[in-house]
């Protein structure tokens, strides 16, 4: 699964180097401003799981290209804005400085603006968008939204200092936090591609689980692991007064409970066999990840 994702992170990195020369701007300071937090860096974890919505439905990684470079977009941006001293106030995002130190706190707010509307402006570029592009491009806009990620990032933000909160109620911000990004990325690439409504439906169900375990070892690294290794900083979520999975389960009882999440993953793709063999191994590999 390592090689898979550097083999993905290589074909994607192409693509967005391709589309952002495309659609270069003439305002060379957002523009600059905009490849900084987009290039050069992060797992590309979300264009992996669109390459396998295709490959699931037997297509392959350029037939989605616009999906894959428009949901890491949209995810780039959101790492920009969660950076924000009004947000998570980080310094440090994929071993560089974060937007807001390198070019300032307004420069970083239109930065996330611009690319959340260059991802739309890729993704609905071609001159033959079907009916399977528009369902795809759906599922980005809703589950990026108010009803996705931007929803939970409110969850996120109001619940700092609750000490009070439980686990349905960290689940329920992990899930629309991030595993709605995740989720927008395997179903766009599916959809794109012409799962039916029941695939659609088990890809979905995998993909929230997929993200929670994501999350939750976000979670535990954030804790456990170095700055070097991460490329950010380290003991933020406790110096933001943000409660998680790991406050209330402890370290090795969160592991126990990323098995569990995993074992429902893994269970709403069984029927699919061979053809969701490399989902399986992805979702195995981000449980024990280590940056
Ligand atoms: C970080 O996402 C934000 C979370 C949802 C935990 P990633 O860990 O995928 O960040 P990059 O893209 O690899 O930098
Ligand atoms: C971020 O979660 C989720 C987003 C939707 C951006 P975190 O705030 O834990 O992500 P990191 O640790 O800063 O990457
Ligand atoms: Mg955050
Ligand atoms: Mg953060
Ligand atoms: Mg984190």
């Amino acid at each position: 699964m390592k090689e898979y994702l550097q083999k993905c992170k290589l074909i994607f990195e192409k693509q967005l180097e391709d589309t952002l020369q495309k659609y270069k701007s003439e305002i060379q300071p957002i523009y600059d401003a905009l490849c900084y937090a987009v290039s050069n860096g992060g797992k590309r974890i979300r264009p992996a799981l669109c390459y396998l919505g295709a490959e699931f439905c037997g297509k392959d990684e350029e037939y989605v290209k616009d999906m894959a470079v428009g949901i890491e977009m949209i995810h780039s941006y959101s790492l920009v804005h969660d950076d924000l001293p009004c947000m998570d106030d980080d310094e440090l995002r994929r071993g560089k400085p974060t937007v807001h130190v390198a070019f300032g706190e307004g420069m970083a707010v239109l930065v996330g603006d611009a690319l959340l509307n260059l991802a739309f402006e890729v993704m609905l570029q071609s001159d033959d968008f079907d009916s399977n592009s528009l369902k795809a491009v759906r599922y980005i806009a809703k589950y990026a939204g108010m009803s996705g990620m931007i929803g939970g990032q409110c969850l996120d933000l109001a619940n700092e200092n609750n000490i009070n909160i439980g686990i349905r109620e960290l689940s329920e911000i992990n899930r629309l936090k991030t595993s709605c990004l995740l989720k927008a990325a395997l179903l766009s690439g599916a959809a794109k591609c012409g799962a039916t409504d029941q695939e659609l439906a088990d890809l979905g169900a995998y993909a929230d689980k997929l993200g929670e375990i994501f999350q939750i070892v976000d979670d535990i690294l954030d804790r456990t692991s170095t700055e070097e290794e991460l490329g950010k900083q380290v003991n933020q979520d406790s110096a933001n007064g943000k409660t998680s999975v790991v406050d209330i389960f402890g370290i090795k009882e969160a592991k126990k409970y990323i098995d569990k999440l995993q074992s429902e993953a893994l269970e709403k793709l069984a029927k699919y066999g061979s053809r969701a063999a490399k989902l399986c191994e992805l979702c195995k590999f981000l449980s024990d990840r280590s940056n």
